[in-house]
């Protein structure tokens, strides 16, 4: 149930690519703590949507509070500065830094705190530390999706928007991806989770939206989802 002072509060978003409608009147909220998953087929508008948050896409109409605050139309360094951290689809990194550079970026804004910080992300990615001189690019498609995810955390967002991080993954570091987002949820991290892979998406959030060209098609408890068989049909593949 939506708590009265929500996190993120989107009502009646619509963007649009010149006559391409991506998103129709969009609602959609998030309590603090929460892991909540966006589920939806290759051109739902999942990105669209995350990026609208973030004030890369233009809207078109309607609102956007993130701890209450009105950040609709807001410059992306503004929201981002407020404490919001897009982890962005095809695990971006600045491929000829090395791994702790690439972190150091992440850490601009908190930079009182960037030893704690991160000792965190070591924590979380153990990897990253054996891997801490080694040039970004060099790293695997998993290293460089936890790369980017670490990179995301240094600033200590209070939401953070995870776009398809499995995509294009073997399936054990998908596991392992998801793992990590479940283990950051229990942390007190505020997660929305955007997943082609609507099987693992549901397993690991708590709540959910559907989309459906640019509309929220259905949302619920990620377990009602589970069970529904529509989304059983569409989504799970029959299972
Ligand atoms: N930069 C763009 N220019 C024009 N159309 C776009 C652009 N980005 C996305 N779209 C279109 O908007 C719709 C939603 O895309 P997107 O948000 O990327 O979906 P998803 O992330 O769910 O795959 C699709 O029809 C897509 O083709
Ligand atoms: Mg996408």
């Amino acid at each position: 149930m939506e708590k009265k002072n929500s996190i993120l509060k989107i009502e009646n978003l619509s963007v649009s690519y010149g006559p391409i409608k991506a998103l129709k009147n969009i609602d959609l909220y998030i309590n603090e703590g929460e892991f909540v998953s966006l589920i939806g087929a290759n051109g739902a508008g999942k990105t669209t949507l995350l990026k609208a948050v973030l004030g890369i896409n233009t809207i078109e109409r309607g609102n956007i509070f993130f701890l209450g605050k009105d950040i609709t139309r807001k410059p992306t360094n503004v929201i981002v500065s407020s404490g919001l951290s897009l982890i962005p689809e095809g695990h971006i990194i600045f491929s000829s830094m090395s791994v702790l550079e690439n972190l150091q970026l992440g850490a601009y804004q908190s930079l009182a705190t960037f030893k704690e910080n991160l000792e965190k992300i070591f924590e979380y990615f153990p990897i990253l530390q054996k891997r801490s001189n080694q040039i970004a690019g060099t790293l695997s498609g998993g290293e460089q999706q936890m790369l980017s995810m670490g990179r995301a955390l240094m600033s200590k967002p209070k939401l953070i928007l995870v776009d398809e991080p499995s995509l294009g993954l073997a399936p054990k570091i998908v596991l392992d991806i998801f793992n990590i987002l479940i283990e950051l949820n229990k942390e007190g991290y505020t997660i929305l989770l955007s997943e082609q892979n609507a099987k693992k998406a549901l397993e690991s959030s708590s709540r959910c939206y559907v989309m459906k060209t640019g509309e929220i098609a259905m949302s619920g408890p990620s377990l009602d989802l589970m069970n529904n068989p529509q989304i059983q049909q569409a989504y799970l593949g029959g299972c």
